[in-house]
């Protein structure tokens, strides 16, 4: 297989972290998420680095967890010293299980519920990201009936243009998420957050998109950024301290997909951020990142069982597996692509177009569409691609297919790090 990415093979067999997909699946069983643990420290580890040297150690790289939850990725992300993003009480919950620092943690959401703003307050958590004057006011009660002080940023809608898929698009005007600058809405709640009781504003948040490989847009949202913590100055005379540029840093799913290496973001945002806090006369801030997707999207790879192999002469070749749009809804949501080769012969060169089918009783339920395979026969052992973030986290239990295991590899070792569920984990919970 002539692929960007680069895999490893064996006697024709693909390898992850050292460890044969073959014996993965003889092992776990199919389907099955397979994490290469060394690729996601790796990837920690540069993103914690490259923060220090271009902020001189000023910021906190917060792993956006709704791309992979579990204790294991906190424990991990505890480990190589980063923060973490929560955006519920599930969340929050499986980070504090594993005794995650609350410091560092910002906790996000258009809608948090009072259950989970009072967790967030009882446990402490560093950094509670406000999206909109109802939530400020909620908080601030409640933190006064508590005798507490609330840590917080506030969302804000910088109007950036991210150019990528509508739905995964946050910062611009006709958002559900934050407050917006145009409108004159984010100073208000600026204002309204500094005259708040028992509130703390220690900054200002923003994330424009998801999957994005320019770099201009992160630049332009630092620059503004920046600039409104200038306004906010100006106004009220008082400097915020931290500013959360969010995540959205793109990653390689296909040959089509260019990544930019993330010091190439880093250069050029970490110096529109110093350029513009001295033009405002600001001192530099507290910078905050929370990638998601490029921490854990690469390091996972999806092994399926292929099933039947449904040729409709003209039309297409349906390869059909043993998962689809519950393990992986990332397709019937975003006809999202995928690079995805035949684990057991994978140094065969791809000889058709399919598309593989999941199993979900959903004519929609397809992984892919014109994918590049070798000819698969019943029982071959397909591995899709960069599907570590946002397929576990959105799997679903429909038509009752019970969610798969996570197997984390390293090192020519594999280890369970999430249970699959079984038939009866499917029924726990019915009355
Ligand atoms: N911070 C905030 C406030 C976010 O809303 C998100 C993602 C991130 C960080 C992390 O973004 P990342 O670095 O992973 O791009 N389900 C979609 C992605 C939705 C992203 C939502 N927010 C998908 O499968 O592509």
């Amino acid at each position: 297989m002539n692929l960007k990415r680069s895999i490893q093979v064996e006697d024709g067999q693909l390898m992850l972290g050292g460890v044969s997909a073959a014996d993965l699946a003889k092992e776990y069983g199919t389907p099955l998420y397979v994490m290469d643990e060394q690729m996601v420290r790796d990837s920690m580890a540069a993103f914690r680095d490259s923060m220090n040297r271009f902020y001189e150690g000023k910021g906190l790289v917060c792993y956006a967890s709704k791309a992979f939850c579990c204790k294991e990725i906190y424990r991990i992300a505890m480990d190589e010293g980063i923060g973490t993003d929560v955006v519920s009480l599930g969340e929050l919950y499986t980070a504090k299980s594993v005794g995650f620092p609350m410091d560092k943690i910002c906790f996000h959401g258009n809608n948090k519920t009072h259950r989970e703003l009072e967790a967030a307050l009882e446990w402490g958590v560093g950094r509670i990201v406000v999206d909109n004057l109802t939530e400020l006011a909620e908080l601030s009660a409640l933190a006064e009936s508590k005798n507490q002080t609330a840590q917080i940023l506030l969302r804000i809608k910088p109007g950036i243009d991210a150019h990528t898929h509508n739905f995964i698009r946050t910062g611009q005007i006709d958002s559900k998420f934050g407050l917006a600058l145009e409108t004159g809405e984010a100073m208000e709640a600026v204002k309204e957050a500094l005259a708040a009781k028992n509130v703390r504003l220690r900054g200002i948040h923003c994330h424009i998109g998801s999957q994005i490989f320019a770099v201009d847009p992160f630049v332009h949202a630092a620059e503004v950024m920046v600039g409104f913590m200038g306004q906010v100055k100006a106004e009220t005379g008082v400097e915020l301290e931290d500013l959360n540029l969010g995540g959205g840093f793109g990653i390689l799913y296909t040959d089509a997909d260019e990544p930019v290496p993330f010091g190439d973001y880093m250069g050029p945002v970490s110096e529109a951020v110093k350029k513009t806090a001295a033009k405002c006369g600001l001192a530099q801030p507290f910078v905050l990142i929370e990638p998601g997707r490029a921490i854990v999207g690469e390091a996972g790879t999806t092994l399926y069982t292929v099933g039947s192999v449904k040729n409709i002469p003209g039309i297409r070749t349906y390869v059909s597996v043993d998962g689809g749009m519950g393990d992986n809804p990332r397709y019937i949501l975003y006809q999202s692509r995928y690079d995805m080769i035949l684990a057991n012969r994978a140094d065969e060169p791809a000889s058709q177009m399919v598309t593989v089918a999941g199993r979900c009783c959903e004519s929609g339920d397809l992984i892919g569409e014109n994918v590049p395979l070798a000819a698969a026969q019943p029982g071959d052992l397909l591995a899709v691609f960069a599907t570590g973030a946002y397929n576990y986290s959105m799997a679903s239990r429909y038509n009752r297919v019970p969610v798969p295991p996570v197997v984390m590899v390293k090192d020519g070792k594999s280890r369970v790090v999430v249970r699959g569920e079984s038939l009866e984990d499917l029924i726990r919970n019915d009355c």
